[in-house]
């Protein structure tokens, strides 16, 4: 049900890979909810394709980017206001790739350049984006700015690897970033904190089906699906959340502040 929550906005949703990605779900629902939008993802990504079905449903076009390099982050912006006739109130940042957990290495024998480029791509990308649209002076008063995390910034969860690290750093840009933002012009910056998805990263991370069914018995709502994370972004995106900003908000069915469940206990004496 569409309650025109983001009419008149505009906004730029980096990370729809596929049907799968959280990205693409809250594309769909920003346009159900009446903002406009322009897609962006690397050009390896847009190779595949997919992202055309995308644009079509939701009558935006789509402008590549790799988010570790600035003149293409420039470009995209530039290109954005363009098609917009003006400013941008709101962001998505949808990404994550992890080299060391692709390449397979365990947590204590990481390859360090590998380390760096997980680290670029991210959790200092949102540092890149959003320095390009301060540079720019890209987005509105009260702009909205998400980034989707994880609940390994905070506690281990030993297969999440490296991403664990990259997402404390994600979290700690969105405060530092976020305290100028706001100073300067009001925008804000939040993460959500997502439960695990079945997605292609998400997917990609070792043993994910038995994390996701701890998860799914340690959360007292059960996980939360990209469906209801595109719901929780979008009253971000709102007006009706105007003084949230550098916070790390739980989006997880109550998994972060529940010991332990019945259910577990009872696996447990199984
Ligand atoms: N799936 C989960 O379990 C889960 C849980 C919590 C948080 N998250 C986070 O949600 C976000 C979205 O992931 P998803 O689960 O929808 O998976 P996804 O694989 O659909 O999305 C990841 C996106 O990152 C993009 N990307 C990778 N390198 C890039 C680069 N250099 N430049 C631009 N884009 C690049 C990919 O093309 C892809 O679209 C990520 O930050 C992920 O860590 C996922």
């Amino acid at each position: 049900m569409a309650n025109n929550l983001l009419k008149g906005k505009k906004g730029i949703i980096f990370g729809a890979l596929d049907e799968k990605s959280i990205a693409w779900k809250t594309a769909l629902k920003c346009h159900e909810e009446g903002a406009q939008l322009v897609l962006t993802n690397a050009p390896v990504a847009l190779r595949m394709g997919e992202i055309n079905k995308l644009a079509e449903a939701v009558n935006a076009p789509v402008i590549g980017a790799d988010v570790t390099n600035m003149d293409d982050l420039k470009n995209l912006f530039e290109k954005s206001m363009e098609h917009f006739g003006g400013k941008i109130d709101f962001v998505l940042h949808s990404i994550g790739m992890s080299l060391n957990v692709r390449k397979g290495k365990s947590y204590t024998e990481i390859n360090y350049e590998w380390n760096s480029k997980t680290l670029d791509i991210s959790a200092m990308s949102l540092h890149r984006v959003l320095r390009t649209a301060w540079d720019l002076d890209a987005l509105n008063e009260w702009g909205s700015v998400v980034a989707l995390t994880y609940i390994a910034a905070q506690r281990v969860f030993p297969d999440y690897n490296e991403m664990a690290d990259a997402k404390a750093l994600l979290e700690s840009v969105t405060r530092s970033f976020g305290y100028n933002y706001g100073v300067k012009k009001k925008v804000r910056v939040n993460t959500i904190s997502q439960s695990p998805t079945r997605t292609t990263a998400g997917s990609g991370v070792k043993g994910f089906d038995g994390f996701i069914t701890f998860a799914e018995k340690m959360s007292p709502l059960g996980n939360a699906s990209a469906d209801d994370c595109a719901n929780y972004t979008v009253t971000l995106f709102s007006d009706l959340t105007r003084m949230v900003t550098m916070q790390n908000l739980f989006h997880d069915g109550g998994f972060s502040f529940t010991g332990v469940t019945k259910e577990v206990i009872e696996q447990m004496e199984k």
